[in-house]
């Protein structure tokens, strides 16, 4: 019997639980595990290094991730709605789907899987649009021991294809297209481009959800509601072992291209699902909605596996925030009675534009807990959603955290944590945050700065970078050996808060979604006349941050404006849509050191319009440069 609540019921309570997840990791996270199904119980609770590095937790354990999301609540709850499925038009009828169902949905789903061959271990990658299917694929995989790897729906063919390459998936999962506010997109057209040069797919099963007319290639594509029928609804979960692989999830470094962050199954599912608990003050029979896309950690963890482990009713929405217009996130909230909403700065940002008009009106007051997440919110904005939204009267939890976690590291408990605007707070139970300068010295006391590290393995924190140890041992690792550096500036206020800054490395955070510098530049530079390009990030108004390229071409434009587009295109071709600059400026040289170095220091300050104070240029090969870019900065 555990001696340690799942759940933290007040602030002394919060400060009593860090301090024994401190004192004793292991205790603290064996009895918040014993709160779930194990099949067979772990003989070690963590084996740790942070050299090579090597975490392993509840060593030994067997469970299913999916026997604690869906069969452990049918005898308790299996009437209860387990998804609620708002569709992209309103006028459309929403779809709620019980714990019952969704168990049979997914166990169909994971026997068609069988069907094609795949076995435990096997990658599957999956494209779908914001439906149920996206989670039910997702639990199929884990039923099943199959690897999942969800692409983000905007991304194109030739990232899909990255992805798909790179971890070997025998299986995609798509829809013939999707419905995104007033477009139609295709998605099976786009998987179709990334399958020319992806030659370890043997199957694609194809959803219908637009009925956009699409080719379906013979013994290898098939119709997903076709095969469902020829499948039973039962199918036994497959034994894991707790450092099973569960997932791999894509995401931008600053260097090169995305790379495989990979969870497994035990530390993840305890640690997504006690961080839900914790942070929103989960109520049994609350109705949790997370804006943001499956295609994300966020969703991963905060849509699918921590709210359904937990029994709770999670929402998935199809849509976008805007349509059919700007009262859309408001109006869900008030039709599905939401207790907690969850969702991220830019989201906030961009409906705060449109007036309060889209406000009233809307019967707001089921709301109990307000989230953000994915980038730095700024008091405005805080101020706005925790007035205009929570009236004043719900909790705001600012939740600092990242693909590589698994789960919220540093946030308010809602109602327990005092807030603080603009700051992410205090450590959850078991998190170590520590700041350091550059030379790698622990910044003591309060009222510091520095760069954020993590000191002491947590059960959600990323194994490795799938296919490539060495690159995540070089990424998080070796930059402060002995600590996971997050990439992260951050604050440390008298009081002991902690305020994060934002990226120190070349990592964009545009609108939430991550990007690297550096895979922009590759795309630009893949464009027919450019010879060089830098990327950096500026302050953008709803963004957060826009994306600023200097290019450099080999022949003066005729017309530069038609340049742009095409450079645009191939971008968006590259990596997606979300990936395009928002402000292109020729030039004709970048600044460089002597040793060929670009100093983005100095394009930073341009891209910002700050060119007043672009300290030492002495070092530069060429200082002249910096005057012609100043000049035709935009
Ligand atoms: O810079 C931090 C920012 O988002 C980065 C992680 O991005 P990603 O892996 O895509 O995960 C996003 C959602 C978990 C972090 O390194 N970030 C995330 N949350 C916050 C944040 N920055 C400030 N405040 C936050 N609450």
């Amino acid at each position: 019997m555990s001696n340690i609540p799942f759940q933290i019921q007040n602030f002394e309570q919060y400060q009593q639980y860090y301090s024994q997840s401190v004192e004793d990791p292991e205790g603290f996270w064996a009895d918040i595990a014993s709160n779930f199904y194990w099949r067979k119980p772990w003989k070690k609770t963590l084996q740790w290094n942070f050299t090579e590095p090597d975490v392993k937790w509840f060593v030994g354990g067997k469970l299913n991730i999916t026997e604690n999301a869906l069969d452990r609540h049918l005898a308790e709850r299996g009437d209860q709605t387990a998804i609620i499925w708002e569709p992209n038009d309103p006028n459309d009828d929403a779809v709620h789907i019980t714990y019952r169902q969704l168990h049979q949905r997914v166990c169909r789903f994971a026997n068609v899987l069988k069907k094609y061959g795949v076995v435990k271990g096997d990658r599957v990658c999956i494209y779908l649009p914001m439906v149920p299917e996206l989670a039910v694929a997702v639990l199929a995989c884990a039923r099943i021991g199959a690897v999942h790897s969800v692409v983000f729906g905007g991304f194109s063919a030739q990232s899909i294809a990255d992805r798909i390459n790179d971890a070997q998936c025998k299986v995609v999962v798509t829809s013939d297209g999707a419905y995104r506010g007033a477009k139609e997109i295709p998605m099976k057209a786009v998987v179709d481009d990334a399958l020319v040069i992806c030659p370890s797919v043997e199957t694609v099963l194809v959803m219908s959800r637009t009925r956009t007319p699409v080719s379906m290639i013979k013994g290898r594509d098939r119709w997903l509601e076709q095969e469902e029928k020829y499948v039973t609804a039962e199918c036994p979960a497959e034994e894991m072992d707790a450092e099973d692989m569960l997932f791999i999830l894509y995401t931008s470094g600053s260097t090169g291209k995305p790379k495989g962050v990979v969870h497994t199954v035990g530390g993840y599912m305890v640690y997504a699902s006690y961080t839900f608990a914790n942070v929103f003050q989960y109520q049994p029979g609350e109705i949790h909605f997370c804006t943001a896309d499956i295609g994300w950690i966020t969703g991963h963890s905060y849509i699918v596996y921590g709210p359904l482990c937990c029994g709770a009713t999670s929402v998935i929405f199809e849509g976008v925030p805007t349509y059919p217009d700007a009262g859309r996130l408001w109006d869900i909230t008030d039709r599905h009675r939401i207790n907690i909403l969850y969702t991220a700065p830019t989201a906030i940002r961009s409906l705060m534009g449109f007036g309060l008009q889209y406000v009233e009106g809307k019967d707001l007051s089921s709301l109990t807990k307000l989230g953000s997440v994915g980038e730095p919110i700024n008091e405005e904005a805080w101020h706005w959603f925790k007035t205009n939204i929570g009236k004043d009267k719900c909790p705001l939890v600012d939740t600092w955290w990242q693909t590589e976690n698994g789960g919220i590291m540093i946030s308010p408990l809602a109602g327990i944590t005092p807030e603080k605007p603009s700051y992410a707070t205090l450590p959850l139970p078991g998190v170590q945050p520590v700041l350091v300068d550059e030379n790698g010295n622990e910044i003591e006391g309060n009222g510091v700065s520095g760069n954020l590290c993590i000191k002491f393995p947590w059960p959600g924190i990323l194994r490795t970078t799938y296919g490539d140890h060495e690159r995540c041992r070089q990424t998080y690792f070796s930059t402060y050996p002995g600590k996971y550096f997050t990439g992260d500036g951050c604050l440390r206020d008298e009081e002991g808060y902690y305020r994060i800054t934002g990226r120190v490395d070349d990592v964009l955070n545009v609108s939430g979604h991550r990007i690297g510098t550096a895979e922009v530049e590759n795309a630009i530079n893949m464009h027919l006349g450019v010879v060089e390009s830098a990327v950096v990030g500026y302050p953008h108004d709803i963004k957060g941050q826009g994306i600023y390229a200097y290019i450099i071409t080999e022949e003066p434009l005729n017309d530069a404006d038609l340049t742009r587009k095409d450079i645009l295109a191939t971008v968006s071709r590259i990596i997606g849509p979300i990936a395009k600059p928002d402000k292109i400026q020729f030039v004709a040289g970048l600044p460089k050191t002597r040793s060929g170095k670009i100093m983005r220091r100095i394009l930073r300050k341009i891209a910002e319009g700050d060119t007043s104070n672009l300290g030492d240029t002495s070092t530069l090969l060429d200082p002249g440069v910096v005057d012609e870019i100043k000049a035709g900065a935009l």
